[in-house]
């Protein structure tokens, strides 16, 4: 059964916080590429943890080793989320940014200076200054160009791809513009050299399934908190690389991985928060396993975002003095995140105004800080993005519309 306005409206009394009203109406939470509401599910599993089993790993007690059941279960949840072999390539951490600062660590520790490494003008910050910071070890960054429509230039992307590469690291949907890029492009370009590929999928993972497996990336990283869950970091490595990375350990930390990455004590309460975020979006889908019931949830829940953000997106663009940002909708694989901008209006005001009326966007870089500037659109605000997912209605969509165009009508 597909994901349709039926499921989407039985799906939002999963979450309470959409029962919140502002000024008698519903709060329209368009605010999901910045972090989703959660379903009770999620709640209840984090409260459920700190109510029976809170304690540290590895004592000889019942709920120490619950707890280390628990773990082991979520890194199988997270490898049935994104396609991988096993729970061993699965480690977890605050989030994305810090668990891509300390891999770049780690991947320092395998550079010489001169070597370079790949990075985008689309990224987001957290997947270009971890490795922008390596320059004051000799370490060359090389950036591919962004272009006008909001896709990266391939031509640029194979001239900055040299055989000093050691790295690629790329995105894989824009969280400002909602650009999905071509990572068979960025994995033939380093495979030819020998580079490792390390996939920023923090956006695209809240959207559409993901398979680490043909994506054939070296590292992927995605945060729970864009799909439905807690705060954590989820970093996913190829089987046996993790190991020969020196990565910053304790003597008493683990040597294998997927520990081997993981510092100090996690939050064992937001895991189980974690698991039940990905069990429930595979209560959407159908199959034997997780990780059929994921695949299918996510293809049905993405048809469903794609068609309201294409409604939205060639809705606004009637608006007069409206531009969007980013690719169009004629291509299903495009994030259901839509940026504008409205001449004579700064963003910030524009977005004042729809919080004002219980219409939660955000306006600003996202700490896409680099496509911002690129764009040019820096000095003037940066952008007001609407962002999609899979608890939004046409109608809140609608809603903003009206909005949007009588702030465009009182210029
Ligand atoms: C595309 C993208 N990459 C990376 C990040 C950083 O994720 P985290 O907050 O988990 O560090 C974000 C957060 O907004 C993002 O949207």
């Amino acid at each position: 059964m597909p994901f349709t306005e039926t499921e989407c409206r039985r799906c939002r009394f999963d979450f309470p916080a959409l029962a919140r009203t502002w000024n008698e109406r519903p709060l329209a939470y368009l605010d999901g590429p910045a972090g989703s509401q959660v379903p009770q599910a999620v709640i209840d599993a984090i409260s459920g943890y700190y109510r029976t089993c809170n304690a540290n790993t590895e004592g000889q007690f019942p709920t120490s080793r619950e707890s280390d059941r628990l773990i082991r279960e979520v890194r199988q949840a997270a490898a049935a989320f994104l396609g991988a072999p096993s729970w061993r390539e699965i480690s977890f951490g605050q989030n994305m940014t810090t668990l891509t600062f300390a891999l770049s660590y780690a991947l320092a520790r395998e550079m010489q200076p001169g070597d370079e490494i790949v990075i985008t003008q689309l990224d987001h910050e957290a997947n270009r200054g971890p490795w922008l910071n390596l320059q004051e070890r000799g370490i060359i960054v090389r950036e591919v160009a962004l272009r006008r429509d909001g896709t990266l230039d391939p031509e640029d992307f194979a001239r900055q791809v040299t055989e000093r590469a050691r790295l690629v690291a790329v995105g894989l949907a824009s969280n400002a513009l909602g650009t999905v890029n071509d990572i068979a492009l960025a994995r033939r370009l380093s495979r030819e050299i020998g580079a490792w590929l390390l996939v920023d999928a923090v956006h695209h993972a809240a959207h559409f399934p993901i398979d680490v497996q043909a994506l054939d990336a070296d590292f992927l990283l995605c945060s729970a908190y864009k799909f439905y869950g807690p705060h954590v970091g989820i970093l996913y490595t190829r089987p046996g690389l993790l190991e020969r990375l020196r990565t910053d350990k304790l003597r008493t930390q683990e040597d294998e991985a997927p520990d081997r990455i993981e510092t100090g004590t996690l939050n064992h309460a937001a895991l189980a928060g974690v698991r039940a975020a990905i069990e429930y979006i595979a209560s959407w889908g159908r199959g034997e396993t997780l990780r059929e019931r994921v695949v299918t949830a996510m293809t049905d829940i993405a048809a469903y975002e794609h068609g309201i953000a294409a409604h939205y997106f060639s809705a606004v663009r009637q608006i007069p003095g409206v531009t969007v940002w980013g690719p169009d909708f004629t291509t299903p694989h495009r994030a259901p995140t839509v940026s504008i901008t409205l001449d004579g209006v700064t963003p910030l005001e524009i977005a004042k105004r729809l919080g004002d009326a219980g219409l939660q966007v955000w306006e600003g870089n996202f700490y896409a800080v680099r496509p911002i500037e690129v764009l040019g659109l820096a000095e003037s605000g940066g952008v007001v993005r609407t962002g999609i997912c899979m608890y939004n209605l046409r109608e809140e969509v609608d809603r903003l519309l009206e909005v949007l165009s009588g702030i465009a009508a009182s210029r």
